[in-house]
């Protein structure tokens, strides 16, 4: 949402200051504290100039209500909204979502609303969509089993990856609407919701409940490598992964030998790699030696036999992480270059 920036942003903050959260990270496992006799804690992810929020506040006076916005010249007009009602059960926090983790300790929060969040139409910025598997992780970290995320999108492209992308990570489908008012409003709406309603464009809606699940190594190499830039560069900017790691030409070990992030490099690279506990799959940057798939489960004795070299492989440039990406070794076909070993903090 592209905001003119407001005037006297922090007096009016100020004035509703005492809904605002302004220390989340000592929050963990006490948010309740606020509010002692709520039934539930929701959380509300981007929610902008806060319609819904105050609205779904109001109509539930027994929940506490905690609303994430990352631009305060949105969420400023939220808080005056709830001031204005009264409203005593809704308390704000200005940051990006993907600190929940932070705020929350695990399964405090009962359910996640994601409304009209940004679509990011472009696959290079699919891992910024709030329902990617990257965010959802997050979500199962704070959400109760059993825990829902209610969702809602105008944006046809962005339900269809989402109703695809929730069941990946866990999360059974229910209520599954792409035309949510065919027979009428129903619910809160928000501000975005009322403004699309009223142009006639149909208003997509599902529920996804928490199971029980594990996450299993993907088989796709595709998933692999981006799971494993999203990992290992994380915090490289994407000018640098372009120039130096993605682009023709280049390959994932140049993260490393370009310095971009930290790592364990030659003789320190192989002895963490043999030292290195867990679940172990091999994955290769381009062509497979004849006959081997590209990912496969790898056992810590088969990587003693692996040459050293990788241009004694045909598929030269091979991998290793562990089953959830807290490590990786990285094996170049030039054999004055790495190995590489990172670890991620
Ligand atoms: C398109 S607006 C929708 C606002 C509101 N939910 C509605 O339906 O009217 C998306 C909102 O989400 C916020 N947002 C987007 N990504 C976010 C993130 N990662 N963390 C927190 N807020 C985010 C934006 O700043 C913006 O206010």
């Amino acid at each position: 949402m592209r905001m003119r920036k407001k005037k006297n942003l922090i007096p009016r903050m100020e004035r509703c200051g005492d809904r605002l959260i302004r220390e989340p990270y000592s929050m963990p496992g006490k948010w309740r504290e606020l509010m002692p006799q709520a039934r539930e804690l929701r959380l509300e992810l981007g929610c902008g100039k806060g319609r819904f929020t105050a609205g779904t506040a109001a109509a539930e006076p027994d929940v506490l209500f905690i609303a994430v916005e990352r631009v305060p010249d949105a969420m400023v007009m939220a808080m005056e909204r709830c001031a204005a009602q009264g409203l005593t059960n809704v308390f704000f926090i200005d940051a990006n979502a993907d600190q929940l983790p932070l705020f929350f300790a695990p399964g405090e929060a009962d359910r996640i609303y994601i409304n009209f969040c940004d679509p990011w139409p472009s696959n290079r910025h699919a891992k910024r969509r709030l329902t990617h598997g990257n965010f959802l992780r997050l979500y199962r970290q704070v959400l109760k089993m059993g825990g829902q995320i209610h969702f809602k999108t105008d944006n046809q492209d962005l339900f269809t990856f989402s109703v695809e992308e929730l069941p990946l990570f866990g999360f059974e489908l229910s209520e599954v609407t792409r035309d949510l008012h065919a027979n009428g409003p129903v619910g809160v709406m928000t501000d975005y919701e009322a403004k699309f309603h009223e142009q006639g464009l149909p208003i997509c809606r599902c529920v996804a409940t928490m199971v029980p699940w594990e996450e299993p190594f993907p088989t796709d190499i595709r998933r692999v490598k981006n799971r494993w830039l999203d990992v290992f560069a994380d915090g490289v900017s994407d000018a640098e992964l372009g120039r130096h790691v993605l682009s023709d030409g280049n390959y994932l070990w140049h993260l490393f030998s370009w310095n971009l992030v930290p790592c364990l490099s030659g003789d320190a690279a192989r002895q963490a790699l043999s030292e290195a506990s867990g679940e172990k799959y091999l994955f290769y940057y381009e062509e497979p030696p004849e006959g081997e798939p590209l990912v496969r489960p790898v056992t810590a004795e088969e990587l003693v036999t692996l040459p050293a070299d990788a241009r004694a492989i045909p598929g030269a440039d091979w991998y290793v992480v562990d089953k959830d990406f807290t490590w990786t070794f990285a094996q170049p076909h030039e054999a004055d270059r790495g190995p590489y070993f990172c670890r991620k903090a």
